[in-house]
């Protein structure tokens, strides 16, 4: 049978570590989590199963492996090490027998993303972010079009436009609105994604280090590295969509709870196709998962073992490819959610009508 192993790490060290080892997570502080992560080792996680898919019926299983770094941890140790752990449980997932590995989360962000690892191991390596760019594209137009947006008359921010999923994000949203605001840290590496981004479209592309000017935004992806909670309050105009695909979220759910005008959605879960159990909770509900993880399993599917989204330079070509290639085998976009909980039309509507009275409100001078 053809596999796949996917590698998971701490998010929410206390949450994450509690989902393993419910008593460690339990007693540790954070910050003990923080340090005794650098020194514990790859673990398999779990055996996945059942995933079949709707074009061939072939059926494939594969593994989840934990780097035990917690994102804090990978952000701020030399990326050599870093790079050795994630290298052992590559290693690990070869002896398993794994045809593809899939990097998730903080793993697929450090260094070159995935080309240093990719090089060190005799199986193909991806990071998954083509298909995490194509669902958040998708998850965040249908947001838009719930809450009655017109993009083609708007503007649409992406934070971490430098990166490799916020650069192709801006390819793709650049014909579909009429503003595109591109924010970042590194001016010079702005420009270059703006020159191809004014290549792919007909919005007009303006780029800045101020995070502050997307309050004038209607639609905002982030995708940053920041390490979370990047996005503040006053950033936020009332009405405007925000599609965090950021791990850890660049919005917390305290904000999102206090701004009952704004919309914050997940960056786009996947149904996956037959009955799959992944064999452990790492956070989305069931039959669901991330982009990086389906696009793993499609190209196990596809039985391309290659290396395929390495290195931070995204091609729209392949991103509309393993696109295809999810939907060929069934996986399907799976109802909006915002932090892992199902968003419905009755939450839509009472956003838009707080936003509406906010901004009537503040057009009488009183806000
Ligand atoms: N939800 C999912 O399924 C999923 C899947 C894959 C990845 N992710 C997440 O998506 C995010 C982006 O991944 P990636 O692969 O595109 O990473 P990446 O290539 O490293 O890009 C991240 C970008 O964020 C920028 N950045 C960091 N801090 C910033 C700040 N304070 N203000 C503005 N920009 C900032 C970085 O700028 P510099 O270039 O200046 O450092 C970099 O360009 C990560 O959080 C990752 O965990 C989520």
């Amino acid at each position: 049978m053809n596999s796949f192993a996917f590698i998971i790490h701490p998010l929410d060290p206390k949450r994450d570590v509690a989902r393993k080892y419910p008593l460690l997570g339990k007693l540790l502080p954070e910050a003990a989590i923080h340090f005794l992560s650098r020194f514990w080792p790859p673990l398999k996680i779990s055996h996945v199963t059942g995933a079949r898919s709707e074009a061939t019926g072939e059926t494939i299983e594969g593994w989840l492996i934990a780097v035990p770094y917690t994102a804090q941890r990978m952000l701020h140790l030399p990326t050599k090490e870093v790079y050795r752990k994630i290298v052992a449980a590559g290693h690990l997932a070869e002896a398993l027998g794994a045809d593809i590995l899939g990097l998730g989360a903080y793993t697929s962000v450090v260094g070159d993303a995935g080309i240093t690892i990719a090089r060190e191991l005799e199986i193909p390596v991806t990071t998954g972010d083509s298909y995490t760019a194509a669902l958040a594209v998708q998850a965040g137009c249908q947001a838009a079009r719930w809450m009655e947006l017109s993009l083609d008359k708007g503007i649409v921010a992406v934070v971490g436009a430098t990166g490799a999923i916020g650069g192709v994000v801006a390819q793709m949203m650049a014909p579909r609105c009429r503003r595109l605001l591109l924010v970042g840290r590194r001016r010079e590496r702005l420009e270059a994604v703006a020159e191809r981004v004014r290549a792919h479209g007909s919005a007009q592309v303006r780029t800045t280090t101020e995070i502050a000017a997307i309050r004038e935004a209607d639609l905002i992806f982030t995708v940053t590295s920041s390490g979370g909670n990047l996005l503040r309050s006053e950033y936020l105009r009332p009405g405007v969509v925000v599609c965090d695909v950021s791990r850890p979220r660049d919005v917390s759910e305290h904000l999102a709870r206090e701004r009952d005008d704004v919309l914050v959605i997940d960056g786009g879960l996947v149904r996956v196709p037959g009955e799959v159990d992944f064999g452990f909770d790492y956070g989305p509900p069931p039959q669901l998962t991330f982009g990086c993880v389906a696009e793993t399993m499609a190209l196990t599917f596809e039985h391309r073992f290659e290396d395929y989204t390495v290195g931070r330079d995204l091609r729209l070509e392949q991103v509309q490819e393993i696109d295809r290639m999810a939907a060929k085998h069934g996986f399907r976009l799976a109802a909006l959610r915002s932090f892992e909980r199902e968003v419905d039309m009755a939450t839509i509507q009472r956003v838009k009508k707080r936003a509406r009275e906010l901004l009537r409100r503040s057009a009488g001078g009183t806000l």
